[in-house]
């Protein structure tokens, strides 16, 4: 199969071209955490922001894309693997062409992340979005905690499927412990240097 596909890589536009146009850097803002950790919250603030300032985003959130490019996909950890390693493609595409990508998704294991690194590359920033299992399940916005500790969900992320805790993130957020709009001030503060096109 691989013998017969002709890449045109050399032949596109560069993410340099791209990112002159649009007067920014690209990167890849991948957002790890257990469901109910704020994940979207976080995701959703940082967009607002970087709008605001005039940067061009992207978000992609794990439950979005499973309604559409990733809706053939549940929970196995075959079916994350693969999840994963769409957004990850889906986000370097982006980043390619000069877009912030802010990704959302729980990316529970190391495994799982070190693939969405190498797919992405220099470009990717983890961000560590840390928030005890207890607080997730007291907080269980969408009730789907109590359904998973009643067997109603099978391989639910924190109960009966592995969370493996970043152990280097770019960054991390404890927002069990601060307030939304702190935790966004900090990530802004290492984002910001990142994504300015210098001018030289
Ligand atoms: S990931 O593990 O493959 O990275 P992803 O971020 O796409 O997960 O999707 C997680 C979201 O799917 C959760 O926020 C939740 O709304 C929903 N969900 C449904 N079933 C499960 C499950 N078994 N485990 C975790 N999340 C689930």
């Amino acid at each position: 199969m691989a013998e017969n596909i002709h890449p045109i890589f050399d032949k596109i536009l560069n993410t340099q071209q791209k990112e002159e146009l649009l007067k920014q850097k690209s990167l890849v803002i991948w957002m790890v955490g257990l469901s109910g950790s704020g994940k979207s919250t976080v995701a959703r603030g940082l967009e607002n922001k970087l709008h605001e300032e005039g940067y061009l985003t992207s978000l992609l959130d794990g439950d979005n894309l499973r309604t559409g490019l990733n809706n053939n996909l549940g929970f196995s950890e075959e079916d994350r693997t693969e999840n994963i390693r769409r957004a990850a493609e889906a986000s370097k595409l982006l980043a390619a062409n000069g877009v912030i990508t802010i990704c959302s998704l729980i990316s529970p294991t190391e495994k799982i992340r070190k693939m969405a690194a190498d797919i992405i590359g220099d470009k990717y920033c983890e961000v560590f979005i840390d928030c005890p299992l207890e607080e997730c399940e007291k907080r269980d916005v969408k009730g789907l905690y109590a359904k998973a500790r009643r067997g109603e969900i099978k391989s639910f992320t924190g109960i009966d499927s592995p969370f493996e805790a970043p152990q280097n993130p770019h960054v991390r957020l404890a927002t069990a412990e601060e307030p939304v709009e702190d935790s966004l001030s900090k990530l802004l503060e290492y984002i910001l240097p990142k994504i300015k096109l210098s001018k030289n």
